[in-house]
C-alpha cells in the first residue's frame, strides 16, 4: 500500500517544491509575494506552511516532462486536468498554493486561492479525490497540532488555511480546518484521538454561525466532548481579527474568550425567533427550556434559566418547573451516540 504510494507522494513533494521556488525566487512570484505582504503572512510562516504559487503557463507539465517522471503516476496525482486526447494540462493556474499535509507531514494534496476574486472561478480549488488525497479525511495543520495539542490539551477548529497560518503566527499552533467542506465523523475521530476539548472558532458572519452549530451537533452526537464556542466579533473571521488587533488580540480572544457551547446554542435559537411577537417568544422559551435541560449542574440550569426569565421578562418559576419536566422526559429516553469511537487506536508514531 504504502510502497504503492510513494510516487505520488514523491511527485507532491516535488511539485510543493516547485511552486515554492516560483512563490520566493522568480518574476513570476511577484504577485503573489506581493499579496502575502499585504495580507500580512510572515516570511516564518510562508516557510512553515511551505506556501507557493502556481502561475498560468504548465510549469507543472513542463517540469514533470523534464524530469521524465511517469505519465500514470501523473495522471494520479490529481494535479492535472487530462483532455480528450489524453493530454495533461496544469489543474492550479494562477493561484497562490496550500500544499495539504496527511497526520504524518506528507503532502497529499493542494488548495489553491486566486490573488484577484473572480466570478467565474472559484476562490478555493481543492486538489480532486485521488489515491492520497480524501478531503473528508485531512485536517489542515493537524500533523502539527497534534504535537501541540500535548501541551495545550487542546484543539481549535477553525474554517480556513489563512485562518490557521494567522493562528500559528499569534503563536497559537493547535490549530487545524477542514477542506472547506462542513465537519466530517471522519475528522471528528482524528480530533478525538488527540484530545476532548475542542474549541470552535469559526468566521463570525451569518454562514460562520451556522457551520458552528451543525458542528457542533455533529460532534456530540458522535462522542463525547467537552466543546467551547469562541466568538469573532464583528463579523470577522480570524485572520482579519488578528489583522486589525493584533497577535495580541487574537491571542487574547482565544485564551479568554471560549464560551461553553450551552451560551452559543441559545444566543443561535434566539437568532431565530421573531421576540416581538408573543407566539414566538414562548415557542422560544419552551426550545431554550429544553436545551437547559440538558445540564446536568442544577447550578447552571439555575442560571441560565434566571438569565432566559430577565430576558423575555417571563416568569422564572414557571420557566423552571417546565424545565423539570423536560429533565424527567429526556431522563426517560437516555442520550445516545451513533458511533463508538476507538480512543485507544494511537496514530502512527513520528519518528
Ligand atoms: N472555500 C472553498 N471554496 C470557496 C470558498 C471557500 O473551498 N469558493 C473554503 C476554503 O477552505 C476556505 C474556507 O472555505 O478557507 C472558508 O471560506 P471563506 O471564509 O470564504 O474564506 P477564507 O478562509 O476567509 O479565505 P480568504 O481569507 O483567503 O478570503
Ligand atoms: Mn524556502
Ligand atoms: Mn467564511
Ligand atoms: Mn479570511
Ligand atoms: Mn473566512
Amino acid at each position: 500500500h504504502q510502497q504503492k504510494q510513494q510516487p505520488l507522494i514523491e511527485a507532491h513533494q516535488a511539485a510543493t517544491q516547485l511552486y515554492h521556488h516560483i512563490l520566493m525566487n522568480t518574476k513570476l512570484g511577484e504577485v503573489a509575494r506581493k499579496y502575502l505582504a499585504e495580507r500580512q503572512v510572515s516570511a516564518d510562516m510562508i516557510e512553515q506552511f511551505n506556501l507557493g504559487f502556481a502561475p498560468g503557463d504548465q510549469v507543472l507539465q513542463s517540469f514533470f516532462a523534464e524530469r521524465k517522471t511517469d505519465y500514470q503516476t501523473l495522471r494520479k496525482t490529481g494535479l492535472f486536468i487530462e483532455d480528450q486526447d489524453g493530454n495533461l494540462k496544469d489543474r492550479f493556474a494562477n493561484r497562490l498554493m496550500f500544499p495539504i499535509k496527511n497526520a504524518n507531514g506528507a503532502v497529499v494534496g493542494f488548495s489553491g486561492r486566486l490573488l484577484q476574486i473572480s466570478d467565474s472561478l472559484p476562490k478555493y480549488l481543492n486538489s480532486p479525490e485521488t489515491e492520497l488525497f480524501n478531503k473528508r479525511r485531512v485536517l489542515y495543520n493537524y500533523d502539527v497540532a497534534r504535537k501541540a495539542a500535548r501541551k495545550s490539551q487542546r484543539l481549535l477548529l477553525l474554517e480556513g488555511f489563512m485562518d490557521v497560518i494567522s493562528a500559528m503566527q499569534a503563536g497559537i499552533d493547535f490549530g487545524v480546518a477542514s477542506m472547506g467542506t462542513s465537519l466530517t465523523e471522519e475528522q471528528i475521530y482524528d480530533l478525538k484521538r488527540v484530545t476532548s476539548n475542542v474549541d470552535i472558532c469559526y468566521d463570525g458572519d451569518v454562514p460562520g454561525q451556522k457551520a458552528i452549530n451543525r458542528a457542533v451537533s455533529l460532534l456530540e452526537q458522535t462522542t463525547q466532548f467537552n466543546i467551547g464556542v469562541i466568538q469573532i466579533p464583528g463579523g470577522m473571521d480570524p485572520d482579519e481579527y488578528r489583522r486589525k488587533y493584533g497577535a495580541a488580540g487574537l491571542q487574547k480572544i482565544v485564551k479568554t474568550g471560549r464560551e461553553p457551547v450551552i451560551k452559543f446554542r441559545l444566543r443561535y435559537l434566539r437568532s431565530q425567533f421573531n421576540l416581538e411577537q408573543e407566539t414566538e417568544k414562548i415557542e422560544y422559551a419552551k426550545q431554550a427550556t429544553k436545551l437547559i435541560a440538558t445540564l446536568d449542574s442544577s447550578v447552571e440550569r439555575g442560571v441560565y434559566l434566571k438569565d432566559l426569565a430577565t430576558d423575555l421578562d417571563f416568569d422564572q418559576a414557571s420557566l423552571q418547573e417546565q424545565c423539570e419536566q423536560d429533565r424527567k422526559r429526556q431522563r426517560t429516553e437516555p442520550r445516545q451516540f451513533n458511533h463508538v469511537v476507538e480512543v485507544s487506536e494511537p496514530l502512527q508514531r513520528e519518528q
